[in-house]
């Protein structure tokens, strides 16, 4: 027998880690080339990789209209980033129903297509490999009020399949806000005609977009806006039928029907067709995973879409803009992958089928490399982590140079955040219950600030303090320079 020491197991040992090192950087590169592959849509256009900066109101400049120099800095930061798509913000069809006071509106107005056109050639020419560019086309329905956004007199309702009010959810305190943002309720529309007038100005939309020199459009149909009422059964529950929609169309899909099939045939082939849908709208009564799931099966079989993405939730159930609040979110889940997880590998696969995005909580490369070879998506959706770092792609996701343990980018917490949704009434502290609109509006707030710096030509500030983005950004550069000094400049210009 010969000798015995620790030598060979040493040697085992230090072969057991190198092999483990040689593994993980082999696991590193595999995913690295999964989301950097392309993958071409049903209508024959590629997309360059699986990143997609998914839609987000950019909160630059007050009352609508379209986009201004701070969106084209913005923008070209983001086209310089290595993304695959890009879409943008909610662009409201309609001037007076604006979501935000700082919503984009499209209007056949031709110094609007004149801003949207320099938006598309800056992505363009921003880089060697430009992503694509949608436009997220939107009408927030219900949701719209009038006395945040100044778009429409305080006692003009917004409109709706339903005559409601965006339940807060919060008690008395509740009640107030609720109140305060929604003098009114909304005015139910039940006129077909007013509803074929909203298709003509969701195709024009589509057509100046087209014009523009866009890639295509996304059709907002989450979130509680118009769209994604019309197919909940809690705000419409007593749909109208439309003319001019085939029989054997559910009653609740007639409105997307006719935009859809209005948007292919006044635009041309290579332009993406693309809907944002929830895959539920997280309140008791309103649309389900089951009815979700046959939604996305009928609009397969239409032949109509490039992409279909799946996000969830409204403003008042904002499940895609608060993780937190889904019990079933974790570091291998992202927000409503169990839902595509069950579809998807009965769905054909694109270009045979439209190219399926995820949303929400896809942060960090191994959720997102595991996620498309599990087939819970095609593409994947970022929102919030693209605002603190416009280069994602680029700088974390595609960088070999990165290590997967560090290829995490969503865990950084925003300072004050939960005292301020406290102080506001949106709950914040351990097991405290508040209003989710409060509670999601603190967080958008703070990351649309990270973009109105970028607009500015500064870098995005993670340890930027609520408070100090409600004051500077917000309140100076918003509304005070924004608003009267903007119009000041423009009225001597
Ligand atoms: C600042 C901000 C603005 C947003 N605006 C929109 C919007 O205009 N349209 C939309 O469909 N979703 C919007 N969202 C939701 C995002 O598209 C996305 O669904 C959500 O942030 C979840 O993705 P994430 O976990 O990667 O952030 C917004 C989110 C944020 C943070």
């Amino acid at each position: 027998m010969g000798p015995k020491g620790p030598e060979p197991e040493l040697l085992s040992h230090e072969r057991a880690t190198m092999a483990k090192q040689i593994d993980r950087h082999l696991k590193n590169k595999q995913d690295i080339e999964l989301i950097a592959s392309p993958i071409t849509l049903p209508n024959g256009v590629v997309v360059q990789n699986r990143l997609v900066k998914a839609a987000m109101a950019e909160g630059i400049g007050l009352g609508g209209g379209p986009p201004r120099s701070g969106h084209i800095n913005l923008y070209r930061r983001w086209a310089q980033g290595g993304w695959g798509i890009i879409i943008s913000g909610n662009v409201q069809i309609d001037p007076r129903h604006l979501a935000s006071p700082h919503d984009l509106t499209l209007t056949p107005i031709p110094q609007n297509l004149d801003a949207y056109t320099s938006l598309a050639e800056t992505v363009l020419s921003a880089s060697s490999t430009p992503p694509l560019l949608l436009m997220q086309i939107s009408h927030p329905g219900l949701q719209s009020s009038s006395t945040v956004n100044f778009s429409r007199l305080p006692w003009e309702p917004a409109i709706a399949p339903c005559s409601a009010r965006p339940d807060m959810n919060g008690g008395i305190y509740g009640w107030i806000w609720g109140h305060a943002i929604w003098p009114k309720k909304s005015r139910r529309v039940e006129d077909p005609n007013e509803w074929l007038d909203l298709v003509t100005k969701f195709v024009g939309a589509a057509v100046l977009a087209e014009k523009a020199g866009w890639d295509g459009i996304q059709i907002h149909s989450a979130h509680g806006y118009l769209l994604a009422e019309y197919l909940s059964p809690l705000t419409n529950p007593d749909p109208v039928r439309l003319p001019g929609v085939p029989e054997d169309v559910p009653l609740r899909l007639h409105l997307l029907y006719l935009i859809l099939q209005g948007v292919n045939e006044n635009t041309n082939h290579k332009f993406v067709k693309a809907v944002k849908i929830n895959c539920s709208d997280f309140a008791h009564g309103g649309l389900d995973e089951v009815q979700a799931t046959e939604i996305v099966k009928t609009l397969i079989s239409w032949c109509l879409l490039d992409i279909i993405e799946i996000s969830g939730g409204t403003y008042t159930h904002p499940a895609f803009a608060s993780p937190e609040i889904l019990t079933s979110a974790s570091k291998r889940q992202s927000l409503f992958s169990h839902f595509t997880t069950s579809l998807l590998p009965f769905l054909p696969s694109a270009p045979d089928g439209p190219a399926m995005i995820l949303t929400g909580g896809l942060h960090d490369r191994e959720l997102i490399a595991a996620s498309l070879r599990e087939r819970a998506c095609d593409l994947a959706g970022i929102g919030r982590p693209s605002c603190v770092t416009p280069d994602l792609p680029n700088k974390v996701i595609l960088n070999r140079k990165i290590r997967d343990e560090d290829a995490s980018f969503g865990r950084y917490s925003i300072p004050g955040g939960d005292l301020m949704k406290s102080l506001l009434g949106g709950g914040g502290g351990i097991g405290e219950r508040g209003i989710p609109l409060v509670g999601a509006g603190v967080s958008t707030m703070w990351h649309e600030w990270q973009l109105c710096r970028i607009g500015r030509g500064e870098d995005p500030d993670k340890n930027m303090h609520w408070v100090k983005g409600l004051l500077v950004e917000e309140i100076w550069w918003e509304v005070l320079r924004g608003g009267p000094v903007g119009w000041w400049n423009t009225w001597r210009s």
